[in-house]
């Protein structure tokens, strides 16, 4: 199969965890062996609910630890357009919350979206710019919607493309409404595109609970199709989807639930 300009086989794995604890932490376990083995890492860390737990553990372990991450660099994976930093919402303040804050990043290892740039698709240009600078991405986490989208590469995306801006899903705008304080618009967002993605030299894909049992079975067991962009990964030549039984329950090949 051909990616990024390289002939490499893909290889996709399914763990799945008994509960949402042991899947948070094996996650963290993942995102620390990064963090060891190159000191210079380019990670790429989604927000929502799903990755709460892993990230508390991976800080948790970081401190004890006293893990030195001065090196690692951050890039965002998406964006809500038009919400500003300080908006409990927005990725922005949810890796500052979560990630940055707790673990002390400096400015200099952060490039994340601007929400509230008014020339969107500089900022699109920008981010490609800095993601060819660092190389790639080293280690990517993704969470996945309920309508098989990954960032914000909703339904139909052509796999083709790199950052840009998306007309977020109706689905998208709906479920998000749990991340705001307030009934809040959201019509675009920023996103890595499938390209971005699909060069990232690891992805896990992260997954619990019953809302997302339905489209764990497209993404994984289903035809690579742009109706659910998730599917991508099964071409990816290194990617793991992290599950917890609830979500991994309509998986069909038996193997996978060993
Ligand atoms: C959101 C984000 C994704 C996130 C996904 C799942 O809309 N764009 O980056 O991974 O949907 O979110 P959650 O983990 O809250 O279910």
């Amino acid at each position: 199969m051909y990616v990024g300009g390289k002939l490499r086989e893909p290889i996709m794995i399914t763990r799945i965890y008994e509960d949402y604890r042991r899947l948070s932490t094996n996650t963290a376990r993942e995102i620390m062996r990064v963090v060891l083995e190159k000191p210079d890492a380019v990670l790429c860390l989604a927000t929502g609910e799903t990755p709460l737990g892993a990230y508390a553990e991976f800080v948790r372990q970081a401190k004890m630890q006293r893990i030195d991450i001065s090196g690692i660099r951050f890039v965002a994976l998406d964006e809500w357009v038009g919400i500003p930093p300080s908006n409990p919402g927005s990725c922005h303040y949810f890796l500052h919350r979560h990630l940055f804050q707790p673990l002390q990043v400096e400015p200099r290892q952060i490039h994340l979206f601007d929400g509230m740039a008014t020339d969107l698709q500089d900022v699109c240009t920008r981010m490609d710019a800095h993601l060819s600078e660092l190389g790639g991405i080293d280690f990517l986490l993704v969470g996945i919607g309920v309508n098989g989208h990954i960032g914000f590469n909703e339904p139909g995306v052509s796999f083709d493309r790199s950052a840009h801006v998306a007309e977020l899903a109706p689905e998208t705008r709906a479920t998000a409404q749990k991340y705001f304080q307030g009934e809040t618009v959201l019509e675009k967002g920023f996103t890595l595109g499938i390209r971005q993605i699909m060069d990232a030299r690891t992805v896990i894909l992260m997954a619990n609970g019953a809302r997302k049992t339905d489209i764990i079975q497209a993404a994984i067991e289903q035809p690579v199709s742009e109706s659910v962009p998730a599917s991508v990964l099964q071409q990816h030549p290194n990617s793991l989807f992290f599950l917890d039984a609830v979500a991994a329950a309509q998986l069909q090949d038996s193997s996978r639930k060993a």
